[in-house]
């Protein structure tokens, strides 16, 4: 774990703070083992003679010394804590700002549940490493060596080494037994969500169930689940008890020879009372660092394949990159598509196939396409969430890969068919393509995607939380509010409505292309529409009818119309006969 770079570049970058924590807890440890020695040296007063004021002194010491050792420890634990938080900040911003640059595609092969658990499950146990982890194996170095270094240089070397042998084994135990207790509850967990998931799915379908007459088969499951249970519980129970039995065996030991051999250099007069006494604290310290050898040994442990995990995601590389140097958006873009075919890399069969056509900046092309024709895929494709080959799209002549994807989203409004919404305030749904959201152009963003009432009537206005923590829209409503969305990035010089008007009835919709008739003038916007209402293509410049990929329909909406036995006029006359109200 320690020579993944994640981790050595925070150090490098930290390394002062680093240093003060071991600075600071390295003192602490050393104040700290000086308290066993004033205990013994004022039991050594008591067989001397001892007075009021000799004990207020050894008070008074053993008080300083405490506050010292309180402060020192905590300024350390205190900035090994706060350094980790930074670090598991860091870790997830860095997988967050990792996750925009990669492609759709990426996010089809991973699903977001997986990824996520990264974030909720790999983060965190790193940051545990960096902070319980390090701290504690400060504090246990530390405390170990000042505890020999006191006993040995104080009390007696060999009574020192005699003592210790079976404390040795206290990090082999906790090493030996710590993961497999870790395994184990996890095994009960897992075992105990299966059996919540069992209950519920039961009685959710109790009436199914019933009127099947399967309520034995059931009965049936959930006891072998809850015997499935208890095994793993027992399994459970026993490691802890062998765990929680070792530790106090191997102290017992330790201690039997402490006072054997330690009484007989008292009673021959080898070492002092006091000293004899002050061995026993210190060897009851030395128990706590010993175990959290062994913890550190399994965090380290479990981290490292975290880290691991987490550094394989940062290193997905994004499919389409940016070109070295990208050429600078041109102010009024046309569109220009020459012989684009598109393959998806698994199938068989190309999504689009030799399209050609060009829209002129400012004007608006419609798009008409049964369900699979390939309009999507023509939108991605002019959003370069896909890679078309060179010299097949042109934005104002430049190919649209020698374009930055930045400056691509910044300068293309897209709006897809599901309105999503994020659960936050509706205002910031719709202010937040812009960096600073400004209140007058998201109202007015509201107002031309003829949202803005249903805003205005809603309990807090634009600051009403929606989405799925807040009050739920109509699938009209969110489609209206990913409109307000796209008009608000003024900036764009591409608007692109994927079928993004079908759950809104044919007045409003009506009124919101008014609206964008009226915006494209002014500000020489490039539209394509894309819809299955061809009533909502009528003031379009051009319409393009694909059908499985290929253009079978290239014209203006009045050629299309006089072409007879073509697409669209049969289209057309379906749904003007078939509902007036769409007409
Ligand atoms: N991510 C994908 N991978 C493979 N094939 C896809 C993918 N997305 C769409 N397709 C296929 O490409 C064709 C065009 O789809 P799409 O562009 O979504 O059509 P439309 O938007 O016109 O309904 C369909 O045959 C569809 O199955
Ligand atoms: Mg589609």
């Amino acid at each position: 774990m320690w020579k993944q770079p994640l981790v050595t570049d925070f150090f490098k970058k930290y390394r002062w703070d680093y240093v003060m924590a071991v600075v600071a807890v390295g003192i602490s440890k050393i104040i700290q083992v000086q308290i066993p020695n004033i205990i013994g040296n004022l039991i050594n007063q008591f067989r001397l003679g001892i007075t009021v004021r000799l004990i207020q002194h050894y008070a008074g010491e053993l008080a300083v010394v405490s506050i010292g050792y309180v402060l020192l420890f905590g300024l350390g634990q205190f900035t090994v804590g706060k350094l980790a938080r930074i670090f598991e900040a860091h870790l997830r911003q860095r997988l967050f700002s990792h996750w925009e640059l990669l492609e759709v595609q990426y996010f089809q092969k991973h699903t977001v549940g997986d990824l996520l658990s990264h974030v909720l499950n790999d983060v965190p146990t790193v940051r545990q490493a960096m902070a319980g982890g390090i701290s504690q194996i400060l504090q246990a170095a530390f405390l170990f060596l000042a505890t020999l270094a006191m006993t040995v240089t104080k009390i007696n070397w060999i009574l020192t080494a005699a003592s210790l042998i079976p404390l040795l084994l206290i990090p082999v135990v906790v090493v030996r037994i710590g993961p497999k207790i870790r395994r184990q509850s996890r095994l009960v967990q897992e075992a105990l969500s299966e059996m919540s998931d069992l209950a519920e799915e039961s009685l959710q379908s109790i009436r199914l169930i019933k009127s099947t007459a399967n309520e034995p088969i059931e009965t049936q499951r959930f006891t072998r689940k809850t015997d499935l249970i208890y095994d793993r519980s027992m399994d459970l129970v026993r490691l802890n008890t062998t765990f929680q039995a070792l530790i106090p065996l191997l102290t017992g030991i330790s201690f039997a020879i402490a006072l054997v051999f330690g009484g007989e250099l008292t009673l021959t007069h080898k070492i002092s009372l006091g000293a004899f006494v002050a061995f026993t604290v210190y060897l009851s310290m030395l128990v706590r660092p010993l175990m959290q050898f062994g913890n550190v040994i399994n965090i380290f442990q479990n981290s490292s394949a975290s880290l691991s995990r987490i550094e394989t995601l940062l290193k997905a590389k994004p499919q389409i990159t940016d070109p070295a140097s990208p050429q600078s958006m041109p102010s009024f873009p046309s569109v220009t598509i020459q012989d684009l075919t598109f393959k998806y890399p698994h199938s068989t069969k190309p999504a689009l196939q030799h399209i050609t056509l060009k829209i002129p900046a400012g004007s608006t092309l419609g798009i008409v396409g049964h369900t699979g024709a390939g309009k999507t895929t023509l939108c991605s494709l002019l959003l370069r969430e896909l890679d078309p080959d060179p010299g097949a799209i042109f934005i104002g002549g430049v190919d649209i890969r020698d374009l930055s994807r930045a400056d691509l989203r910044d300068h293309v409004a897209y709006v897809p068919q599901e309105g999503f919404l994020f659960s936050f305030p509706v205002g910031d749904n719709i202010g937040f393509p812009l960096t600073d959201s400004n209140p007058a152009l998201v109202t007015e963003a509201a107002h031309k995607a003829r949202i803005l009432t249903t805003i205005q009537n809603m309990p807090r206005g634009f600051a009403t939380i929606v989405g799925e923590r807040g009050i739920n829209l109509s699938g009209g409503q969110r489609q209206r509010v990913a409109i307000a969305r796209a008009l608000v990035k003024i900036d764009a010089k591409i608007l692109i409505l994927d079928d993004s008007l079908s759950a809104v009835d044919s007045g409003t919709e009506s009124s919101i292309l008014a609206a964008l008739q009226e915006l494209r003038q002014k500000n020489q916007t490039t539209t394509i529409i894309i819809s299955h209402r061809l009533s909502s293509l009528r003031d379009v410049d051009h319409i393009l009818v694909l059908e499985d990929g290929m253009m079978a329909e290239y014209g203006t909406p009045k050629d299309l119309l006089s072409r007879l036995g073509g697409l669209y006029s049969h289209l057309y006359h379906i749904q003007t006969q078939g509902g007036a109200h769409l007409g």
